[in-house]
């Protein structure tokens, strides 16, 4: 296949010549390019707290599943496993970034309650977990509230993906804060 040769007056800021000689530089850092304006080590470690925040959320709603009791549990207990579900996607996600930024996720359970932002309080009551479980989502918004804001134009594609589970954290909380309400009309 012929190269295609770069227009006259290029879009690009750094000429095309330059930006495929940069490419061919450390090849084996994959989609980290000479072009990655985050700092890295900074970027793996917040990625990891984030881990370790996603981790502790599944374990909570896994919890919080099984323990679920009394007359209005049954339906409660399936938005639990249903957000179980979503942190263990968004923990799978973030350390699937991980690796690609040439990171390694950390899944130690040493210092996992530690590194996470938002804690595993059991509850006693339906109430009191669904409480629980709205406290820890609202640590995260705002915990990954503040990752995005330092990702900014310098890690566009952790960014995104940061603010699509900021979205559906949102929509967690959402939804326990309607529970909540549910359960003290009934
Ligand atoms: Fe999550
Ligand atoms: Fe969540």
């Amino acid at each position: 296949m012929a190269v295609r040769e770069a227009p006259a007056s290029s879009p690009f800021l750094t000429d095309v010549t330059e930006l495929r000689r940069r490419a061919r530089q450390h090849i084996e850092k994959g989609a980290v390019t000479p072009g990655y304006q985050g700092n890295l080590e900074t970027v793996l470690k917040l990625l990891n707290d984030a881990l370790a925040t996603e981790i502790v959320c599944v374990l909570r709603y896994k919890r919080h599943h099984f323990m679920a009791k009394g007359i209005h549990a049954e339906g409660v207990a399936a938005e639990f496993l249903e957000h179980a579900q979503d942190e263990q996607q968004h923990a799978d996600q973030i350390a699937g970034r991980i690796t690609q930024l040439g990171g390694a996720p950390d899944f130690s359970p040493d210092g996992l309650a530690t590194r996470s932002h938002a804690e595993y309080v059991e509850g006693d009551t339906l109430e009191d977990m669904i409480k629980e479980d709205l406290v820890a989502e609202r640590i995260a918004i705002d915990s990954y509230k503040e990752i995005i804001l330092y990702l900014g134009e310098n890690d566009p594609t952790s960014r995104r993906l940061m603010e699509e589970i900021l979205a559906k954290e949102e929509e967690h909380a959402d939804d326990l804060a309607n529970l909540l309400e549910d359960l003290g009309r009934r």
